[in-house]
């Protein structure tokens, strides 16, 4: 099994990352996965935790459907959710899927490493979604709100979904102890923030400085397409959210359902789901889906701003200058790298080509880039591609070109001579398999 920079499970298939939560020193990353099969179904929650961001452990699949005489709620399935800490320990807010109906659930995580969930009692939160209107009702952001002037604080959930006529719609919901819930109406709405989709999925809310952040995955229109994760940036209205900007979190085609939560330094790391089953070479293997690499997020002059984590360059080993004149092929071909494009060069490159051994070919078209501050970093891994310049990212896969024997960077003539170099980047270990899961960390 090779080690991947991005994560992915051993074995089964895997979608949206759940419960992120930095806890006792470890990055939590639990995540949509099936572990018996390589498509989407019988979702439960697999986990894997990290001391570095780099180094990934895979566990014991954490939370699991059903079962029916305890649990027929989520006899289903276990959809997304959060993680909140609480009372000394971790809680988490997810989705239970029983036939069709999808309700908010409470679960406590059992020790100290989160290696499993116990169920509440009271579970389902609500008995049906909280107004007439709600057609779609799942994926949970679930955060603490300090009383004003010392009164009593409550949690805060948001809901995402749709409303018949309004389409994509994030709920908000409040609680004096993540037990019994009051419903406080529309948060936000695709008209009011003018932001596309006929659903929305997975919302992920949090604040820097007053500005208030939320990001959606959006399933659009029959016929529409368009950009899939939205960020939205606004104040506080009441209950629910005025939007003052708004934008695309990620400009390729790959990323989904992004979550993200504070690491104890203060930042806000977030990760996503890369869609590899899109990708028709994506199938066949013993895993499926990865997750994105750590993403640092702030705000900017009122927009959502995106770079990788500073953890990604101390992968960095030597540095080489791309060839003056022609692609630089890569001896061998190299199953990951990253190159860097000073400022002039990143508005010179209109697009780089990664060119696999066997002649499959990823172009990767940087137009989404041009004109942005600073230098453009693209990082290859395992046939995905993760691009970076001014706050802006972009994914891209194709799987056969997992090992890249050729780069190549169409611009301007000598778009990039003497401004541009490529790392080679050291493979960080990796535990895969369950088997592995319980380490001291
Ligand atoms: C987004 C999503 C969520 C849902 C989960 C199910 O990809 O559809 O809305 O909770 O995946 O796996």
């Amino acid at each position: 099994m090779p080690t991947w920079l991005h994560y992915a499970p051993a074995k089964g298939w895997m979608n949206d990352p759940n419960g992120l939560i930095h806890w006792r020193g470890r990055h939590h990353l639990f995540y949509q996965y099936n572990p018996d099969g390589t498509t989407f179904a019988n979702q439960h929650w697999g986990h894997a935790s990290s001391p570095d961001l780099l180094t990934w452990t895979e566990h014991e699949t954490a939370l699991f459907p059903g079962p029916p005489e305890t649990a027929p709620y989520d006899a289903t399935a276990c959809f997304s959710g959060c993680a909140v800490a609480h009372d000394g320990g971790v809680s988490i807010l997810y989705t239970g899927v029983l036939g069709d109906a999808q309700l908010p659930c409470l679960a406590r995580a059992a020790d100290d490493g989160l290696s499993g969930f116990v169920k509440d009692p009271a579970n389902p939160l609500v008995p049906a979604p909280p107004a007439a209107d709600i057609t779609e009702f799942r994926d949970h952001c679930v955060w603490r709100e300090e009383g004003e002037d010392g009164g009593a604080g409550r949690w805060r959930q948001l809901v995402a979904g749709a409303r018949r006529e309004h389409g994509g719609s994030v709920f908000a919901l409040s609680s004096a102890d993540l037990l019994a819930w009051d419903y406080d109406g529309v948060f936000v709405d695709r008209a009011a923030a003018k932001v596309p989709g006929a659903v929305w999925e997975c919302p992920d809310r949090f604040a820097v400085d007053g500005t208030g952040v939320l990001l959606v995955s959006v399933i659009h229109e029959d016929g529409e397409e368009g950009p899939a994760v939205w960020w939205m940036t606004g104040t506080a209205s009441g209950d629910g959210f005025e939007v003052r900007e708004r934008g695309v979190a990620d400009v390729g085609d790959r990323f989904y359902a992004p979550q993200s939560y504070w690491a104890a330094d203060g930042r806000r790391i977030q990760f996503g789901w890369i869609r590899t089953h899109e990708d028709p070479a994506g199938l066949g293997g013993p895993a499926v889906g990865f997750m994105s690499l750590p993403r640092e997020l702030s705000v900017r002059q009122g927009r959502l701003h995106c770079r990788p984590a500073a953890e990604l360059t101390r992968l960095r080993r030597s540095a080489t200058p791309l060839p003056a004149a022609g692609p630089a092929r890569l001896d061998g071909g190299r199953d990951a790298g990253e190159l860097v494009l000073d400022a002039m060069a990143a508005d010179g490159v209109r697009s780089i080509v990664l060119r696999s051994q066997e002649g499959a070919e990823m172009t990767v078209n940087l137009a989404a880039f041009a004109g942005l501050d600073g230098e453009l970093r693209l990082f290859w891994d395992a046939g995905i591609v993760e691009a970076y310049r001014g706050g802006i990212a972009g994914t891209w896969s194709d799987l056969r070109v997992a090992e890249v024997a050729e780069l190549r960077l169409d611009g301007g003539p000598d778009a990039a001579v003497g401004r541009a170099q490529l790392w080679e980047l050291a493979r960080p270990d990796r535990h895969t398999g369950p088997a592995a899961g319980h380490d001291a960390g």
